[in-house]
């Protein structure tokens, strides 16, 4: 039909209009809540996505079109809302009634609220390129038993001749609305009127994710599936700092080493400090020791770290981050850093409220810090949401 007609007109039904009994939510299942939004506005996403703009009707509860409608300007901005019947069948029907001229007509649960984008896009492309029936089935994995009344097993049904169908089923939509026309019996789905009306219908290959949402099992199923990867951010500082000429105190990781030789700096020269508000500014994005704390601020003027990394550690938090935890290496020859680690290591962890990990090396007499010129450390910092 694509080759003579060119311009494929689809529409998609989404329904909606069903009790949602086995769920039990305690309203209709496409109203019921799903990871912020609705199991219905979660389906009209997937069809929003669509590679091509159908028309999109959605079937709705009585009285909920007017909240269907809302939503459907929300997430897609166009199509219309009709009130559903009693049965699954009878809703389709009524959008049915709604399809205009479409070439070609997708029927789709809005209970499976996951269903990828593409599987609609799959769907329209095989009706199009067979000019007949086309729904996305999935091999059946577990072994399937037919059962008489009280469970007595009767045979095992071969699965490897089954599909486990799902939607959105896609068929030419003049033999869609006759099949529904002289629809005989109640089915429950549209690809069995189909064949009742004697036309072939394919299965092509479904999706995991376009499961239906039937039971409370399957909507937290669904909210896991939904729920954002946690977020983490790294950030990476180095600081360097000569040792002063004169007779300054050394201050380094936030404690004062009584007798060791002062480090030069506009602050207080820690160099271990200084790396740590880098890494984390850096981590959640929000400037650099540069920007943050400009060496005109008066404030900052002769500071020891902790009033940075206070500072850091609040516009860190400002930003919706927590510190996960800090690691700071110090590279130097002085001052013996190993008899006061654990206790610089608590004073820091102290301020950033995560744990703080120094550790010291010296390089083997190579460069300014090999010389005894000064001190670096560079530091790596973790954060999350
Ligand atoms: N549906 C419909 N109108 C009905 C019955 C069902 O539009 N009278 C829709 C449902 O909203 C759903 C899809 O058909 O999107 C598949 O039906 P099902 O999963 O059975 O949903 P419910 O009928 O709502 O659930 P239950 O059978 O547990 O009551
Ligand atoms: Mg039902």
């Amino acid at each position: 039909m694509c080759g003579t007609l060119g311009v494929v007109k689809v529409a998609v039904i989404v329904v909606a209009a069903g009790s949602g009994t086995r769920l039990a939510a305690g309203a209709p299942k496409a109203f019921v809540p799903l990871a912020g939004s609705t199991i219905l506005e979660h389906a009209l996403h997937s069809v929003a996505g669509m590679r091509d703009e159908p028309h999109v009707i959605v079937v709705a509860p009585a009285e909920l079109v007017d909240d269907a409608r809302g939503m459907l300007s929300r997430v897609i901005g166009r199509g219309e809302v009709v009130a559903g019947g009693a049965t699954r069948q009878a809703s389709v029907a009524a959008g049915l009634a709604l399809v205009g001229d479409a070439d070609i007509v997708l029927v789709h649960d809005a209970a499976r609220a996951l269903t990828p984008s593409a599987l609609f896009d799959r769907v329209v492309d095989a009706v199009a390129a067979s000019g007949a029936g086309a729904i996305p089935g999935l091999p059946v994995s577990d072994t399937i038993k037919r059962t008489a009344d009280g469970g007595a097993i009767v045979e095992t049904v071969d699965r490897s001749e089954l599909s486990a169908v799902q939607t959105p089923q896609g068929f030419p939509a003049a033999e869609l609305i006759a099949a529904y026309a002289s629809a005989a019996r109640d089915v429950t789905d549209d690809a069995q009127l189909m064949a009742d009306a004697g036309h072939p219908v394919a299965v092509v290959e479904g999706d995991p994710l376009a499961f239906k949402v039937t039971t409370l099992w399957d909507l937290r199923r669904a909210e896991e599936l939904l729920r954002p990867a946690s977020a983490t951010r790294i950030g990476v500082g180095t600081d360097t700092h000569a040792f002063a000429q004169a007779d300054a105190p050394l201050w380094l990781a936030c404690l004062e080493w009584p007798g060791e030789r002062g480090l030069a700096g506009h602050s207080d020269g820690d160099p271990v400090a200084h790396a740590i508000v880098d890494a984390l500014l850096a981590a959640a994005g929000v400037g650099d020791i540069g920007t943050v704390f400009g060496t005109s601020d008066p404030r900052f003027a002769g500071a020891h770290g902790e009033v940075f990394l206070a500072e850091a550690r609040r516009l860190v938090e400002h930003a919706g981050w927590r510190i996960e935890n800090v690691s700071v290496q110090l590279i130097g020859n002085r001052p013996r850093f190993a008899p006061r680690k654990a206790e610089a290591e608590a004073r820091v962890s102290g301020l950033l409220g995560a744990p703080v990990a120094i550790t010291a090396t010296t390089t083997d007499g190579l460069g300014f810090t090999g010389r005894g010129e000064g001190v670096a450390a560079i530091a790596t910092a973790l954060i999350a949401r």
